[in-house]
């Protein structure tokens, strides 16, 4: 973990989950989630069950789905990430859930060997990998058992801010997720969901040390010059039963 502060590393998402991890976990610890965890704990029953959690980073996604789980099993590449969310279940004393080292390209599990599989913002490099993935999370899944993936809608990459970011151009051109929603409806017959959700981060400073360390200056830039404290995202949830 890097302890000396730059101003943001612009976008460069590899190096916040390396070096700022707990930067990392009070930006995904803001609100986000709330619309996108109540859509799926209405929609999927998890008690009982067993939950596979793909990229499960410092842990926020994987503790949500262990106050409904059985048992959750989080998968992470990002040895940094996995540290922090060992050492919250060890602080909050969370039982059910366990972190192992590993890649959603090559899940480190048996076949058939969960109820649930699910992917809360995986960004896989390049999006095409996402293929492979969606072919591990149906191989370990239980046949009757469910696969979801939580992703930014196509053109929303940081929220409502996704053009001051990308420029109007990129916003076009740079279209990850639509190659990841393409790959999961097309290819592999998903359905989707789209949901809304708003970051309230309270204050200028809190935002811009969070949102705009993550999304940078442009970001930055544009939250003073508004003084803005609130970000609208959508998130496309992708889900299929096998
Ligand atoms: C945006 S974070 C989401 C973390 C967590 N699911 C949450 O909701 O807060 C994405 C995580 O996926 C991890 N990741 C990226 N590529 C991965 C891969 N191929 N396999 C496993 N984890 C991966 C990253 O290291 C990061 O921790």
């Amino acid at each position: 973990m890097n302890n000396q502060k730059i101003e943001t590393v612009e976008n460069r998402w590899d190096i916040l989950y390396r070096d700022y991890p707990q930067v990392y976990d009070e930006f995904a610890g803001i609100g986000r989630d709330a619309s996108v965890n109540h859509f799926i704990f209405q929609n999927f029953d998890l008690t009982g069950r067993v939950v596979v959690d793909v990229g499960s980073g410092t842990g926020k996604s994987t503790f949500a789905l262990a106050r409904h789980a059985k048992h959750v099993i989080g998968i992470e590449i990002e040895e940094s990430m996995r540290r922090v969310a060992s050492d919250q279940a060890k602080q909050l004393e969370i039982s059910n859930v366990e972190f192992l080292a590993g890649s959603g390209e090559a899940i480190p599990l048996t076949d058939n060997s969960c109820d649930m599989v699910t992917a809360f913002t995986l960004a896989i490099h390049p999006p095409e990998g996402f293929r492979v993935f969606a072919q591990e999370a149906l191989r370990i899944v239980r046949t009757g058992g469910s696969v979801i993936s939580v992703g930014i809608t196509p053109f929303w990459y940081g929220g409502e801010l996704a053009e001051v970011i990308l420029g109007p151009s990129r916003v076009t051109e740079t279209d990850t997720e639509g190659v990841v929603d393409r790959i999961l409806v097309e290819e592999f017959g998903f359905e989707f969901k789209d949901v809304d959700s708003i970051q309230d981060y309270g204050s200028l400073d809190r935002i811009i040390r969070t949102y705009g360390f993550i999304f940078g200056r442009k970001a930055i830039d544009y939250l003073r010059q508004h003084n803005k404290t609130t970000i609208h995202w959508k998130n496309r949830i992708h889900f299929k039963t096998k």
